[in-house]
């Protein structure tokens, strides 16, 4: 067998919240091909693997993996099919996101220019099903193509097949480390786009008296209202929004709006929205706000003082040290509202 891992390979530097200690192995994949060999070395070995993408959305263990960690990196754009108002592509999971959507713009071809400067690689976009800005990767994908690691095969899951949720899909929840995801397909419109209704970008468009924004004043938008509001990983290492927005009850709702009574639900604003059902989401980083722990800090981490739903490493970070933050901000949460807020970065204990 040729397979030759590097040895010893340090993780943090892999990862946008540089963290992380050591793999005992690691291994970058260009192709869907190599994946059977790396599975045979695996069983063979009886090693553990871990699944590396873009490391946008990943805080490593401090002590060494014991096993490979597999950078996936396999490139490819294609068009595989049009007709008058759609075209289907096909783009490799190793692919940067947003170069990707800078591509389907120029092409004229919408459907996920709301999805602007997320960072990360195509692969990742369908795990946590990305979202922002009212469109989410699940409203466009037509099918994911996957190695699937319980048979050794390179087969394909339909959308309805990979079970999209609100930050969540098959990959992380009933089907969590079975598949590899190699390339997606997604159905893009070429019908004109408009403003995404999302407050940030309505006030963008309102300011500069545009009523019918093309793709690319959309995506400038949309990269503009991002950078102004969230923290340049390459200034200070995170892993962009910290945690899921909560879905409470009408009974926590309401406490919530009994503490704040000056809070208007959603569309007047966005802290709080009726999802139907007695159920309503809560926009996490207020809601760390009204704890009152934005901006806390402690020696090798931070709250960040401009959105609080973004944890910061300040240098040299552990990560005990964010797990410390992290719990902090729970028990805040769990204590005043009996709110479980969830992280919505993977978390690796090795
Ligand atoms: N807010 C505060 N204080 C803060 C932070 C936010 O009052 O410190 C308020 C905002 O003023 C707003 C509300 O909370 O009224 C919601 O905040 P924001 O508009 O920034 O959106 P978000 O809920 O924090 C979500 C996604 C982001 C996505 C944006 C835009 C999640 C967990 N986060 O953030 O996605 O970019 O909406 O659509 O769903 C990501 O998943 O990593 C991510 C960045």
């Amino acid at each position: 067998m040729s397979f030759q891992p590097e040895q010893n390979v340090d993780l943090a530097e892999l990862t946008t919240f540089k963290i992380g200690g050591q793999a005992a192995f690691y291994t970058v994949v260009t192709s869907a091909d190599e994946l059977p060999e790396i599975f045979a070395w695996l069983k063979s070995n009886n090693l553990p693997h871990f699944i590396l993408s873009g490391g946008s959305n990943t805080i490593f263990d401090d002590g060494t993996f014991k096993g490979v960690v597999i950078k996936i990196d396999i490139k490819g754009f294609e068009l595989l099919s049009e007709d008058e108002i759609t075209t289907c592509i096909r783009v490799g999971a190793g692919e940067n996101w947003d170069a990707i959507v800078a591509k389907t713009i120029d092409l004229k071809l919408s459907g996920i220019e709301a999805l602007s400067g997320i960072p990360g690689m195509c692969g990742a976009a369908p795990i946590q099903n990305i979202g922002a800005y009212g469109q989410e990767i699940k409203d466009t994908t037509v099918s994911v193509e996957v190695f699937d690691t319980d048979t050794g095969v390179v087969t394909s899951l339909t959308n309805a097949e990979c079970e999209f949720e609100f930050r969540n899909s098959t990959f992380k929840a009933t089907q969590k480390d079975r598949y590899i995801i190699t390339a997606i397909i997604l159905k893009l419109s070429k019908l004109p786009a408009s403003i995404p209704q999302y407050k940030d970008a309505i006030s963008y468009f309102k300011k500069k008296n545009i009523a019918t924004p093309n793709l690319p004043q959309i995506r400038r938008a949309i990269l503009e209202i991002r950078r102004n509001k969230f923290m340049d990983p390459a200034v200070m290492p995170n892993a962009g929004s910290f945690f899921k927005n909560p879905i409470v009850s009408e009974e926590i709702a309401n406490k919530i709006m009994a503490d704040n009574p000056s809070i208007k639900l959603y569309p007047e604003d966005t802290k709080i929205i009726p999802l139907g059902g007695n159920k309503y989401k809560i926009a996490a980083g207020w809601l760390i706000q009204e704890l009152g722990l934005k901006g806390l800090e402690l020696e090798k981490v931070r709250i960040d003082p401009n959105h609080a739903l973004v944890l910061e490493n300040k240098g040299g970070a552990s990560q005990k040290d964010l797990k410390e933050l992290v719990s902090k901000i729970q028990d805040s949460a769990i204590k005043k509202y009996g709110i479980a807020l969830e992280p919505e970065p993977v978390i690796v204990e090795f």
